[in-house]
């Protein structure tokens, strides 16, 4: 009976799942990498913190966000960009830490797309209620390489759809430490986030947060 105790729980996610061509779930693929990514994470925000910028129709979006690397996503009233300078404080934006490339480039390897170097990673934090609408990953200038997405914190509904905005997208749970990666036929893949639920996560609170790596430039 006592042995019982120390069997394993099986898992019942499987590790990896394919959501298109090109499309891959690696389920708890950043966990070896969590607590130097989030030790990271926290001086990325110190330097350049989370902000709701604005679309350009004059919408503030749900989603706040930052970035780090030689390049920066940002919105304003003139429209969407890769900025290599944070509007807000008017200096670069923080360096991409190593432990960042290593989780990206690794889990791009695994999803068949070896040799991918990061050069901008746009920094997603969602409070309960927020969400990110479909859409393409359509400004970074070589779609050669994927998008790789890391996930922290409380669970969402990851919503992957197709090339058209009108194709029904299926729906992913991801979970702290999920990465999903997207390239090649799937690359320009209309993507979103559904409302986040409430909850408490033990390690990031009532939030979750998303690392996206691009090859911006
Ligand atoms: C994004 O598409 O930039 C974010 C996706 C996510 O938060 O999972
Ligand atoms: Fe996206």
């Amino acid at each position: 009976m006592t042995a019982d105790l120390f069997e394993a729980v099986p898992d019942v996610r499987p590790s990896r799942e394919a959501l298109a061509d090109g499309a891959v779930l690696l389920r708890g693929f950043a966990k070896p990498f969590e607590n130097e990514v989030i030790a990271a994470l926290h001086e990325i925000i110190a330097q350049a913190p989370f902000r709701r910028m604005f679309t350009s129709g004059g919408h503030q979006m749900s989603v706040a966000m930052t970035n780090c690397g030689n390049a920066g996503w940002v919105t304003d009233h003139s429209g969407y960009r890769y900025d290599g300078i944070d509007p807000n404080s008017g200096q670069p934006w923080p360096a991409m830490p190593g432990v960042f490339c290593q989780v990206a480039e690794q889990a791009a390897a695994a999803g068949g797309f070896e040799g991918f170097a990061p050069d901008a990673c746009l920094i997603n934090r969602y409070a309960p209620g927020a969400r990110m609408s479909l859409h393409q990953d359509k400004d970074e200038l070589d779609f050669t390489a994927p998008i790789v997405s890391v996930s922290l914190g409380l669970p969402a509904i990851f919503l992957f759809g197709g090339p058209k905005r009108a194709d029904k997208p299926n729906r992913y749970r991801l979970e702290h430490d999920d990465v999903v990666v997207w390239g090649g036929p799937s690359r320009l893949f209309f993507h979103g986030v559904a409302p986040l639920a409430d909850g408490e996560h033990a390690v990031m609170g009532r939030q979750r947060i998303n690392l996206t790596f691009r090859k911006a430039r």
